[in-house]
C-alpha cells in the first residue's frame, strides 16, 4: 500500500528508527527495494528523482512502482526526489506520487520559502506530504551542481517551517551526495541537528548518507570499476543522527556501487554470459542485500504495519 512520507516518518520518530529512501530507475531497483522490505517486514521510501523520470519515463517507472506496491503487504511511499521542475511535480501529483521534495535550496531564503509554499499549496490538496530543504548539502548529481556545504540554522530552519507549512525537511549537518563525501572518517554536525530538532517540529531527513563500503568498493576495483579515494558516512555517525532526530535515510550510491559491483563481477568472470537476465539477475539479489543491510541499521526491520 502506498501512504505518504509524512506518515512514515511520524510512526518512525515515535518508534526510534529512520525509514530508507532508496533510489530506484527501472524494474530491478524498484524489486530490490520492494523484496528486501518484504524480507525485513520493513517499510520502505521508494524515491525517484528528475534525472531517473527522464531515464525511466515517468509514467512507467510510477506504475512499476504503484503496481510492485499493490502486491506487497508492506507500506510504501511513492517519493520525488530533489525536485526541482515544476511540470514533474505537477505530474507526479496526477501520478499518484504520495510524496514529493521540493528542493529550492540554492535559492536565497524568502525565495526557498515562496516556491516551497507553492508546492505545498498545490500537493496538500491532494494530501500529498512535501519535503523540503534548508541549507546546502554538497555533491555531484544529474540536476545538482557542486555546491559547498552550508550547515543549516536552527532558527531559519524554524521559521522557514512555520512559513512554508511543509510536512518533513531536509537538513544540512556535514554530508554530501556521491561517493566522495569525506578524505578520512566522517564527521557530521550532530549538536547542529539537536539545535534543529529543539526548535522544529516536522521530522528530518538526511541525505547524502551512503557508507560508500571499503568491501563494495574493493570489489568494483576488483572487476575494472576506476573510483578514487571514495570515503562515506560511518555506521555508526548514520545511527548517531537517527537517535538525534533523524527519521528518514536518503540512499542512492551504495545502492549503485553495489550493482555496478555485481555486474562488473559477472561479466568478468562469466564472458561467455550474454543474457542480461544473468548480467542483471545477480546484481537485483545484489541490492536485495545491501538494502535489507541498511533497514536493519536503520532500524526499520520488523516495523512494516506497526
Ligand atoms: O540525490 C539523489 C541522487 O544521488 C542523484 O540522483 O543522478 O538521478 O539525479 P540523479
Ligand atoms: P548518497 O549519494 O549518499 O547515496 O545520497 C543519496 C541522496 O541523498 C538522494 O537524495
Ligand atoms: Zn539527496
Amino acid at each position: 500500500m502506498l501512504v505518504s512520507n509524512k506518515t512514515l516518518q511520524k510512526k518512525a520518530r515515535k518508534g526510534k528508527y529512520a525509514v530508507g529512501a532508496f533510489n530506484v530507475y527501472d524494474m530491478e531497483s524498484v524489486q530490490s527495494v520492494v523484496r528486501a522490505a518484504e524480507l525485513e517486514k520493513s517499510p520502505a521510501i521508494i524515491a525517484t528523482t528528475e534525472g531517473a523520470i527522464k531515464y525511466a519515463g515517468h509514467e512507467f517507472i510510477a506504475e512499476l512502482i504503484r503496481l510492485a506496491a499493490k502486491k506487497s503487504k508492506i507500506n510504501y511511499s511513492l517519493h520525488l526526489d530533489h525536485g526541482q521542475d515544476m511540470d514533474i511535480i505537477r505530474n507526479c501529483i496526477k501520478l499518484g506520487y504520495t510524496s514529493v521534495m521540493i528542493d529550492a535550496s540554492h535559492h536565497p531564503f524568502e525565495e526557498n520559502i515562496r516556491i516551497t509554499k507553492a508546492v505545498v499549496g498545490m500537493a496538500h490538496r491532494k494530501g500529498i506530504s512535501v519535503e523540503a530543504e534548508l541549507g546546502t548539502i554538497g555533491g555531484v548529481e544529474d540536476a545538482i551542481k557542486t555546491r559547498k556545504i552550508l550547515l543549516t540554522d536552527p532558527q531559519d530552519a524554524k521559521e522557514f517551517v512555520e512559513k512554508t507549512g511543509c510536512d518533513t525537511l531536509a537538513v544540512a549537518i556535514g554530508t554530501s551526495h556521491g561517493a566522495y563525501k569525506f578524505t578520512k572518517r566522517s564527521k557530521l554536525a550532530i549538536d547542529r541537528l539537536i539545535q534543529i530538532c529543539k526548535v522544529v517540529d516536522v521530522p528530518l531527513v538526511l541525505h547524502g548518507a551512503s557508507a560508500i563500503p571499503t568491501r563494495i568498493v574493493r570489489k568494483a576495483k576488483l572487476f575494472g570499476a576506476v573510483l578514487g579515494n571514495a570515503k562515506g558516512v560511518a555506521n555508526n555517525d548514520v545511527q548517531l543522527a537517527i537517535r538525534n532526530g533523524i527519521s528518514k535515510v536518503n540512499i542512492d550510491s551504495d545502492l549503485r556501487l553495489t550493482f555496478d559491483a555485481a555486474i562488473r563481477e559477472t561479466l568478468k568472470t562469466h564472458p561467455e554470459i550474454f543474457d542480461p537476465r544473468k548480467i542483471l539477475g545477480p546484481a537485483r539479489d545484489a541490492m536485495t542485500e545491501t538494502v535489507r543491510q541498511k533497514m536493519r541499521l536503520f532500524g526499520s526491520s520488523g516495523k512494516a504495519n506497526k
